[in-house]
């Protein structure tokens, strides 16, 4: 039997980076179903299309702006009516602005924090309602290692909203223990997304020498999002390569 055997799973920001190499694993070990919801509808749906073609898997995509309520509120209602039930939720949509202290204003605090801490937890809640009554689930969010060290080039506002995300799972781990439902994190260091293009990180300071790629981020997504990991819940695991120990 394969990790994801029949498994039904809304993946956010799953059009590119962490999130589509996430899917595409998924898709390739088992899983019946997957919803991607990103802002990015064309991307998504080119997205959807190669993993589908590739796998057995049913990927489809759907335009979701994690930053909008009312859009969340779509995104799952589309997801039950695509795959009848829901088993797993990746929260993977995040923005990261590199920005001095003057360009961190309101406006950059607010955008940042509605789409990766506000965007994180609505989509949990909206998960929640369906997988409760099922008494299964698992829900997979996406920090970063700025929740642990402060940013490294992105603002104060996307280490805070990081942060966030590593104390929400702690709570919502708390809320989903009594219905079986697991609720996780991941906090990676700099991965070789269309995020950090262009940017000047370098490999220095690395133990394992190198960036990390997405698929260092899928592979562990995947494992807390598993049945194996069924006794694992509220816990932020560090994918960084070891430049930073908890
Ligand atoms: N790349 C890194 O170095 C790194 C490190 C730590 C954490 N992360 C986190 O990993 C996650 C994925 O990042 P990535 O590197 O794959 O970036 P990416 O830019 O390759 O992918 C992010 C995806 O999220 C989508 N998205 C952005 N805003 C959205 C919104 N409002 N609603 C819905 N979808 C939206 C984008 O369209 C894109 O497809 C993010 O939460 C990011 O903060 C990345």
């Amino acid at each position: 039997m394969s990790q994801f055997d029949g498994r039904t799973i809304v993946i956010t920001g799953g059009a590119d980076g962490i999130s589509k190499r996430t899917a595409q694993l998924m898709a390739e070990r088992g899983a019946a179903a997957i919803v991607i919801g990103d802002i990015n509808a064309d991307l998504a749906a080119q997205t959807a299309a190669e993993i589908t073609a590739a796998t057995s898997c049913a990927v489809t995509a759907t335009r979701v702006d994690v930053s909008d309520p009312e859009s969340i509120a779509a995104l799952f209602t589309t997801a039950i009516e695509r795959m009848g039930r829901l088993d797993v939720l990746v929260n993977g949509a995040g923005i990261m602005r590199t920005s001095t202290i003057e360009q961190s204003d309101a406006a950059a605090w607010d955008l940042t924090c509605d789409i990766n801490l506000r965007g994180t937890f609505l989509c949990a809640r909206e998960a929640f309602t369906l997988m409760k009554p099922r008494g299964y689930g698992r829900i997979v969010n996406v920090a970063s290692v700025a929740a642990r060290i402060g940013g490294i080039a992105s603002g104060v506002e996307y280490a805070a909203s990081k942060g966030g995300v590593v104390a929400a799972t702690k709570s919502l781990a708390k809320l989903g223990g009594p219905f079986a439902i697991t609720v996780n994190a991941v906090a990676p260091s700099v991965i070789r997304t269309k995020m950090t293009e262009g940017t000047a990180y370098s490999a220095a300071g690395i133990p394992l020498g190198r960036l990390g790629e997405v698929e260092d981020v899928a592979y562990a997504i995947a494992f807390l999002a598993s049945d194996e990991a069924a006794y694992i819940t509220g816990t932020t695991l560090d994918v960084n390569g070891g430049s930073y120990m908890n």
